[in-house]
């Protein structure tokens, strides 16, 4: 087996001497390449943000941003790295010639004051900048701006929800952001598109006891769990990640899936849409291109588009976390969750798959494969997120609704809730106050109240019990309020 490395602004670099928990950031870091920043350590700021050469949705490659501080750097053996050094041409003296396109808008429009933030957002911009479907707003001939989340350019501010600023403040950011060109026919990082990313490559990197393994098929990787009752299993490393850098948790086995073949495929028939558990969200939502509504409402409030650069469904079912986002949604749809291990699969409805607390029905060895969506999709769906930030924040409560209704009669009533209980869990009781009643105020009154009952919420610091029941209640009538044309049309 070769030995791991890294390619880092086209240079080859051996990941040894490193631990296998050594992030990218730290890697970078410790190589002098110092413009990838230290903000958070777990995935909120972006100030560590670089860019990785992943297969493209729309071009063979896509340059995906990532947080550096999140993904250990055995998990990037034999793929590409840009950091914010590498955007800009080398000139002879091995000091940069000429900024990069980015780097000269936000330059020239003020958009860097203690500049400590600024290498996370010009990787987060360049990666919006290299988006292959990036294409001018239909107003940019008049030059108007109408929709304020996208520039007259197509950039979709959205790309920089999981960086922050301090200091400077985002006006000057998002002008030099709504400013940005397209790349030129010569542009190297535009070329390298036309090529296929790196390969996954199987990695076995072993350090003090300490080991990061990547399988290079779906069958080791299941015999390799059966064998290795300790590993931790990861696909994006966005909370593994966290639990590394902030709880200092240590895994003498962490084994990678998120390249396996069988866990990325997306698949649409008659009756079911089957989304491979290690695509990422941002594949997902790219490819599905709004297919699915429950999901295209989502995905714009699930963390930042960093995170979603690297999370996955797989990831977030398989922590179980009760606040997660993509649950409540996927328990509204009706999804089933197929469970692998070394002796064949098990297919297991999402309501039946959370047992308690981060617990479910997944069994030592069993790794989630896939998400199965039924077909036909109920025609009515929401998702309401209460937090405390509009985007990159983690929710209070999470509602998820999907609802039939036909002539006025609500046919069918499936809603999702997380941050209730101590699992994401379904309303049952309230789909039951819904289903065969008039979708009318008197309904929906006595629905919400029923809503407010369910779960058993509780006080922490995003919310007390109170609010969170309030909430539910208030979030029946709002899709009430939101559906009510729409249905009577
Ligand atoms: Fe804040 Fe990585 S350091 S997101
Ligand atoms: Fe200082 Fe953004 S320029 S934090």
């Amino acid at each position: 087996m070769v030995a791991a490395r890294i390619t880092v602004n086209g240079k080859e670099t051996p990941i040894s001497p490193a631990a296998p928990h050594t992030t990218v950031l730290d890697f970078l870091r410790e190589r002098g390449l110092t413009g990838t920043k230290e903000g958070c350590a777990e995935g909120e700021c972006g100030a560590c943000s670089v860019l990785v050469a992943r297969p493209g949705v729309n071009k063979p490659t896509d340059w995906v941003a990532v947080n550096a501080c999140l993904v250990p750097v055995a998990a990037l053996d034999g793929q590409e790295v840009i950091t914010s050094e590498g955007l800009a041409t080398a000139g002879e003296s091995g000091m940069p010639a000429s900024l990069h396109p980015v780097q000269e808008e936000m330059a020239v429009r003020g958009g860097s004051q203690c500049g400590y933030c600024t290498p996370g957002f010009i990787c987060s911009m360049a990666s919006e900048y290299y988006r292959p479907d990036r294409c001018a707003h239909p107003n940019s001939a008049e030059g108007t701006d109408t929709d304020t989340e996208h520039g007259p350019n197509g950039f979709d501010l959205h790309a920089l929800s999981g960086n922050l600023c301090r200091c400077t403040g985002y006006r000057p950011i998002r002008d030099a952001a709504f400013a940005v060109g397209t790349p030129t026919e010569n542009d190297p990082l535009a070329q390298r598109r036309e090529q296929s990313p790196p390969e996954p490559v199987s990695t076995e990197y072993t350090r003090d006891e300490s080991a990061f393994l990547r399988p290079g098929n779906l069958a080791d990787a299941l015999q390799l769990l059966r064998e290795r009752t300790d590993a931790v299993v990861v696909a994006g490393s966005t909370d593994w990640g966290v639990e590394v850098n902030i709880r200092s948790r240590r895994a003498s086995c962490v084994v990678a899936v998120d390249r396996l073949p069988e866990l990325r495929e997306m698949r649409v028939e008659s009756d079911h849409i089957e989304i491979g558990a290690a695509q990422t969200l941002t594949e997902i939502e790219r490819r599905l291109d709004g297919s699915v509504p429950l999901l295209a409402e989502l995905f714009p409030q699930f963390a930042s588009r960093l995170i979603r650069n690297s999370a996955t469904f797989g990831g977030n079912l398989g922590t179980g976390s009760p606040i997660g986002d993509s649950p409540p949604v996927l328990l509204a749809l009706e999804a089933s969750v197929v469970l692998a291990d070394a002796d064949g699969e098990r297919e297991v409805p999402l309501s039946d798959y959370f047992t308690g607390y981060r617990q479910s029905v997944r069994r030592p060895g069993e790794l989630i494969r896939a998400v199965r969506i039924p077909l036909p999709l109920s025609p009515v769906a929401a998702f309401h997120k209460i937090a405390k930030r509009r985007f990159d924040d983690i929710s209070s409560v999470a509602v998820a609704y999907a609802l039939d209704i036909e002539d006025g009669i609500v046919r069918k009533a499936r809603i999702g809730l997380g941050g209730v209980a101590a699992t994401p869990i379904r309303a049952l009781a309230t789909e039951a106050a819904l289903e065969g009643k008039p979708w009318a105020a008197e309904t929906v009154e006595a629905a919400s109240r029923v809503l407010q009952a369910q779960g058993t919420p509780m006080d922490d610091h995003r919310a007390s019990a109170g609010y969170r029941s309030a909430m539910l209640g208030q979030s029946l009538l709002k899709l009430y309020a939101q559906t009510t044309e729409a249905v009577s049309s």
